[in-house]
This record gives C-alpha cells, sequence and structure tokens, in this order.
C-alpha cells in the first residue's frame, strides 16, 4: 500500500511525500543515449530518496539483444557516467535487481507478447508506465502496436496504463496534430504524459510558486507597472554529435516550440482557480491563445561560425560532424512577441536562444517601468535603472531583484543594487533534476507538469508559419555569429528598433 492511500492524521500540517502504488516502468529506448544519461540515474535518485513505489520493475526494451545481466550492467555504469555512482550501493544493487530486459523489433507484435510475459513475470503490477525514449519517427509504431496487444487499457479501475512521450513532439503544426489524433485513438488524453524537461526544473516549477503564494507581486505583474520581458536560454555547447536531428531541426523548434513557449506560459498566464493539472494547463493554454501570430519581421534567426568559447577554439556550425557544408539550420533565434491579454496588451515578450554562446544560463528578466518622477535628478543626474526582477532558472538557480539605493555618503547618490535568493544557500539541498519529478508525476499520475495536446498544438501554430516563411524564402543564407558571440547584430537591432536592449549576461 503506498502512503497516499493511507493517510495519517498524525502527519496532518507535515510534509507528506506520496509514493505511486506498484508499478512497471517499461522503457523503449533503453540502450539508448536519454536513459543512461536521464533515466536510469533519475530512477536510482527516486529509489535513494524511497519515492519509489513499495512494489516496482523496471523493463528496458530495445533491439539491441542485451541479458537482463548486461542490462543491469549498463544500469551500473551508467550510474558511474552519470550520477557519480563509481561502485554498486546498496540503493543501486536493489534498483538492479528490480531490472529487466526485452529485446526485438519495435514493428514486429512479438515484442509485445514478450513485454506481456515479462510485466507477468515480475508480478502484473497494478500500474504500466511506457515510456517512448525512442526517435520520434516509431512513436506511431510502438502506440499502433501497444494498442493492438490491448496494452493502453487497464484490467481493473485500480489499474492504469500511461504512457510519457519524448520531445520532439512533431515538427510542425499538421504532424503534431497527426500525433495527438493517433494517440486518442489508443489512449485518454490523461493518459498521456508529453514531457518538456523543462518543466520539471526546479525554478520553473518555482514561478507557479512565486506568483501565486505571494501576494505582493501579481498586483504589479502587468502592463500598468511592466515595461517588457526577456527569456534567455544561452548555451555553451554546440551541436554536440546530435547534427542528424538538429539538421532538420534548429533551435525554434529545438527550443522555443517547446521550453521556451512553456515558460513563457507560465509568466504571462493568469491565476489558476486551483494547482490542478487542467486549472493549470488551461491558463497556461489561454497566454497562447492570446499571442498575436508572429511579426517575421521580428523573427531573427543564425548561426555560429567558428569562434573561442570557454577558452577553447571551436568549429563553425557547418564544420561540424554530420553538418551539411551549405546549412541554413538556426543555432541562434530571438524573438519578439505579444500577449493579447487584458494584462499583457502592448507589453513585448523577447526570446531568445542559442548555441555556443559566452555563457550558459537560462533566466527570465522582468523589467519594470521607471517610477513616474525622477525627484533625485538635481542631486544625483545619472539615470534611474528601471526595477528589474530576474529568474536564474540555470545554472545558479535563485531570483534577484534590482532596486535603486543611496550610495553611502553625505551627498544624495543612487546606485542600482541587487537582492538575491539562491536555492543552495537558502534551503542547502541540491536541486533535484527535471527527470526525477517527471517520472514520479507520470507514476502518480499528475500531468501538472506536462504538456497538453492543445498547447503543443497552439504553440506549433505560432511557430510553423515562421517555417513555412523561411522555407518558401529560398534563402541559401543566414546572418552568422561568432562562436563565443552574444547572438547576431540582427537580435540587437531587434531590440534597437524598439529603443530597448537584451540585458548583458
Ligand atoms: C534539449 C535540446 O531539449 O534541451 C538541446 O534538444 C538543448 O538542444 C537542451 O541543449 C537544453 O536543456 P538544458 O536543460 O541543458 O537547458
Amino acid at each position: 500500500m503506498s502512503s497516499a492511500d493511507d493517510p495519517n492524521p498524525l502527519l496532518d500540517g507535515l510534509r507528506i511525500e506520496p509514493t505511486p502504488s506498484p508499478a512497471a516502468v517499461v522503457i523503449f529506448g533503453a540502450s539508448g543515449d536519454l536513459t543512461r544519461r536521464k533515466l536510469l540515474p533519475a530512477l536510482y535518485q527516486l529509489a535513494r530518496g524511497q519515492r519509489l513505489p513499495a512494489r516496482y520493475a523496471v523493463v528496458g526494451v530495445a533491439r539491441t539483444a542485451m541479458t537482463d545481466d548486461e542490462f543491469r550492467r549498463q544500469f551500473h555504469a551508467s550510474l558511474k557516467e552519470f550520477a557519480g555512482v563509481a561502485k554498486p550501493d546498496d540503493v543501486s544493487s536493489a534498483l538492479a535487481e528490480n531490472l529487466s530486459y526485452v529485446s526485438g523489433e519495435l514493428d514486429d507484435p512479438a515484442l509485445y507478447q514478450r513485454i506481456q510475459a515479462k510485466l507477468k513475470a515480475v508480478g502484473a503490477p497494478d500500474g504500466v508506465l511506457f515510456y517512448l525514449a525512442i526517435p520520434p519517427g516509431v512513436y506511431a509504431t510502438v502506440i499502433e502496436r501497444l494498442g493492438a496487444a490491448g496494452m493502453t487499457k487497464a484490467a481493473s479501475p485500480d489499474a492504469w496504463r500511461r504512457v510519457i512521450v519524448e520531445k520532439p513532439f512533431g515538427t510542425d503544426l499538421a504532424s503534431a496534430r497527426e500525433l495527438n489524433r493517433l494517440l486518442h485513438v489508443h489512449l485518454d488524453e490523461s493518459q498521456i504524459f508529453r514531457i518538456d524537461h523543462y518543466l520539471g526544473k526546479e525554478t520553473v516549477q518555482n514561478l507557479l510558486v512565486f506568483r501565486f503564494a505571494n501576494g505582493m507581486f501579481e498586483p504589479v505583474w502587468n502592463r500598468r507597472y511592466i515595461d517588457h520581458v526577456q527569456i534567455t536560454a544561452a548555451e555553451t555547447v554546440g551541436v554536440e554529435r546530435r547534427a542528424s536531428y538538429y539538421e532538420g531541426a534548429g533551435a525554434l523548434r529545438d527550443m522555443v516550440q517547446n521550453h521556451l513557449m512553456q515558460v513563457l506560459a507560465l509568466v504571462a498566464m493568469e491565476p489558476p482557480i486551483a494547482f490542478s493539472a487542467e486549472n493549470v494547463r488551461d491558463r497556461k493554454y489561454d497566454v497562447l491563445m492570446a499571442a498575436q501570430p508572429l511579426d517575421l519581421h521580428a523573427v531573427v534567426r543564425a548561426q555560429y561560425g567558428p569562434g573561442w568559447v570557454s577558452g577553447a577554439d571551436v568549429p563553425g556550425y557547418r564544420q561540424e560532424q554530420d553538418v551539411a557544408p551549405a546549412s541554413t539550420t538556426e543555432t541562434y533565434v530571438a524573438l519578439r512577441l505579444f500577449v493579447d491579454s487584458w494584462r499583457w496588451a502592448g507589453v513585448p515578450f523577447y526570446v531568445r536562444t542559442g548555441k555556443r554562446l559566452p555563457k550558459r544560463t537560462t533566466e527570465i528578466a522582468i523589467q519594470f517601468r521607471k517610477p513616474p518622477l525622477h525627484i533625485f535628478r538635481r542631486v544625483s543626474p545619472t539615470n534611474i535603472a528601471s526595477n528589474l526582477l530576474i529568474v536564474n532558472i540555470q545554472p545558479d538557480e535563485g531570483i534577484s531583484v534590482r532596486f535603486e539605493a543611496k550610495l553611502p555618503g553625505s551627498r544624495m547618490q543612487l546606485a542600482p543594487v541587487m537582492m538575491n535568493f539562491r536555492y543552495g544557500s537558502a534551503f542547502g539541498t541540491p536541486v533535484p533534476e527535471a527527470y526525477e519529478t517527471l517520472l514520479l508525476d507520470a507514476m502518480l499520475g499528475d500531468a501538472t507538469l506536462f504538456a497538453r495536446h492543445d498547447f503543443v498544438e497552439a504553440s506549433w501554430g505560432l511557430i510553423t508559419p515562421v517555417h513555412e516563411a523561411w522555407n518558401a524564402s529560398g534563402a541559401t543564407a543566414i546572418p552568422l555569429y561568432e562562436a563565443g558571440e552574444w547572438g547576431p547584430r540582427e537580435a540587437d537591432d531587434l531590440m534597437a528598433a524598439d529603443g530597448r536592449r537584451w540585458r548583458t549576461l
């Protein structure tokens, strides 16, 4: 029995951590990178925190032939490499005993019979979570085969079947709609968990708490007090070894359509009536419904050329492995978006993301309007800096507020100062990995931090016309920025045309 089923009145007022009912996690793509880097370490951390169900099993599925023991060895190797667990410990050894493996071709119905037999052998748990950590081209095959084998239907009212679908969810509006249609043939929306790992980040979740569990910010969170919002996701890495995917994706699909639209929606949403999956996701969806179509002149794309990042000489995008020599895939995007709601009419949201930028940082900056009158102008003629609220999503998780203060001394002189909250020093506990939170939520059936079908489609609805216009333009060139620089001049021009500047990070 899970503790969630067994409320103890003595725990009233204390933090009750729900644990899922007995469950099996079936990972399609078990020999792949995502499983090694993220999923197995996340399961280990959940086990360490005693957040896994009392009875659970993890079944890996992939084409690569492997025995259960080989999969267990791969599990220990992945913990060594990605979770810093040098030698098997009590937790990892116990977890390894619950691991098993089934190999086969994803389109072969016999594979699904073998998975069912394996689930039976491990005690046929009530809940089964299928994790699609596989290339998007085979999502449909797996869903169809699971449906045909009757594996998407739970046998009893207490039992459940859920599916986590990885990104990318479609490549444009039409393909996202088609994937949703197919999923809905075999699954109810409540069974579908479209993952966006940004939503599992502690700081992204904290946006909801910051906005709606505090009384002092919400009254100023609107067009009357806010001049504009800047959302930045800067990476120092290049395309790494992912060009075969990235060449067809580009920064707009890879980062903006999913992660940054989710972040934007959390910044701009109205207060939900309750913290529940449907209420929160309804209000986020409203934001995209209110978004104006993107103005093509307000979308800048660019690609990194050779340069220096973190003290190393790095090649340009076109020189990377598996990239076409004349590729026009964008590795940088900056855009301006307006949300036509009473709260936000006329307030620009600027979004930028890029690879091979000087610093890895993701942040939301809320720039407030200046005070109506500079009454200190005569004694302190320097301009007053606007108040700024910065939500540092990573790596230095926290929130900062910039305000004007009097410089110490006999003269009345002003200077901007920062007030900082940092997760590390405030709570002293490490911030959990997004995948831990999301895996656990999916096991608990809580979809608050997952993308709903309508949001995904609305987001593609905004992005797709831009891709169509880019394709129709037949452009054979793309602005370049030097690796290690803050993007192209065009991105600065976008801001300058509005009389604004990107924040210096
Ligand atoms: C992934 C993108 O979804 O997010 C990558 O495919 C990107 O290109 C990554 O590097 C960024 O995630 P994070 O958590 O490092 O900000």
